[in-house]
């Protein structure tokens, strides 16, 4: 089976894997500073925290943004439920805005409407790795002073009017999950613009734990001394994992291009297919495109998905609106609220992308969607 997404893993990938094993740092050492100073580099310059995963970059973000019992948190039915469950999980309300008709992001006009007093933070997603509209976004919710969360899992190396994820939101968090833009195995990240909500969110991933002495407020122990002011989790990434991440950073250029060829492919083979449409970019944005969602029409996805999937093409439907899910719909959300978000959902198949797929195995894929409509 074609694999929608998968890691590319080079020879000198493996040996900065090795020569950590060969050192004396498995964790926390310096290969975990040298790829926390190359990703805030990329992203804009801000401080970056790596963390064990997206979902616990997503946590780290809300604990640092200080979300509790009753704040609200805007946020888009698409995409995968983490952007959200973290924020629900330390009290917040979510309040879903539908998306964008063509694109699919979270449309600013819906949040626009909805935002209130209570609104702490607007998290977007960058769908497929194509940025949302953080211009406007950021105008909203300065409104009421709430922060803006770019969940970047896929868009990492993308750019909106010029400038990189990264910098593009108060908060933004990364994956480093396999399928992902590049990889560290599990693993994620945090980069934030203010460096106290930097300091906040490092402390959290490090189980709440104070070493600055001038903030001290435990007197007159010795130089061991370290203490806690609020809980945290240990989120900790490894030197291991950090080696693998900066020598995949080296390479995201080449990923990117690769990712670009790919989605130029299908979009030319797939421009005059009946049934079809493709995803479609802003003339602002240059986007990594992590997936390549195109959309189904007439009601077939379900059919094509399977007939797919039964010639070798591992395509994925990305994804159910997270309002779907029991642990919301129990919750009281209803069907029918977002109602973009789910006409995109009944439609959507990504076709795989990778930077390893080639050209034939591009063609393979066209070949078997053509095959799968007639
Ligand atoms: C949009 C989005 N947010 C968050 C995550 C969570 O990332 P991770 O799998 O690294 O926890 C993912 C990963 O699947 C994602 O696609």
């Amino acid at each position: 089976m074609l694999p929608y997404g998968r890691q590319s893993i080079s020879e000198d990938d493996i040996q900065a894997v090795v020569d950590v094993l060969r050192g004396d740092w498995l964790t926390t050492g310096p290969l975990v500073s040298a790829f926390e100073a190359k990703l805030g580099e990329i992203t804009g310059g801000h401080r970056a925290v790596t963390a064990t995963s997206g979902t616990a970059a997503l946590h780290m973000a809300y604990a640092a943004a200080g979300i509790s019992s009753g704040d609200v948190v805007i946020s888009t039915p698409m995409t995968f439920i983490a952007t959200t469950s973290t924020a629900s999980m330390l009290g917040a309300r979510i309040v879903f805005a539908d998306v964008e008709e063509d694109t699919a992001l979270i449309d600013p006009d819906a949040v626009d409407a909805l935002i209130d007093e209570r609104t702490r933070v607007i998290a977007a997603v960058d769908y497929a790795g194509h940025p949302a509209d953080y211009d406007r976004l950021s105008d909203t919710a300065s409104r009421v002073g709430a922060l803006v969360l770019d969940d970047a899992a896929h868009s990492i190396g993308s750019t909106y009017k010029g400038r990189p994820v990264g910098d593009l939101a108060d908060l933004t968090t990364l994956s480093f999950f396999p399928t992902k833009n590049l990889t560290t195995g599990e693993g994620g990240a945090l980069v934030a613009k203010d460096p106290q909500l930097a300091q906040r969110a490092y402390e959290f991933h490090n189980i709440g734990l104070v070493r600055d002495a001038a903030r001290f407020q435990v007197p007159g122990e010795g130089a061991w001394h370290q203490e806690v002011h609020e809980f945290g989790v240990n989120y900790r990434l490894t030197d291991i994992a950090c080696a693998l991440g900066l020598s995949q950073l080296s390479r995201l250029d080449a990923f990117k291009r690769r990712r670009a060829e790919i989605t130029r492919r299908y979009d030319d083979a797939l421009a005059d297919v009946d049934g079809v449409r493709t995803p479609i970019q802003r003339e602002d944005v240059d986007a990594m495109r992590h997936l390549y969602p195109v959309r189904i029409l007439d009601g077939r996805r379900r059919e094509v998905f399977d007939r797919m999937r039964e010639l070798g093409v591992g395509v994925q439907v990305n994804y159910m609106p997270v309002y779907w899910h029991p642990v919301y719909a129990d919750a009281g959300y209803r069907r029918g609220m977002c109602p973009n978000a789910e006409a995109f959902y009944s439609e959507e198949l990504s076709l795989p992308i990778h930077p390893e797929l080639t050209d034939s195995q591009v063609d393979q894929v066209v070949d078997a969607l053509t095959e799968a409509l007639h």
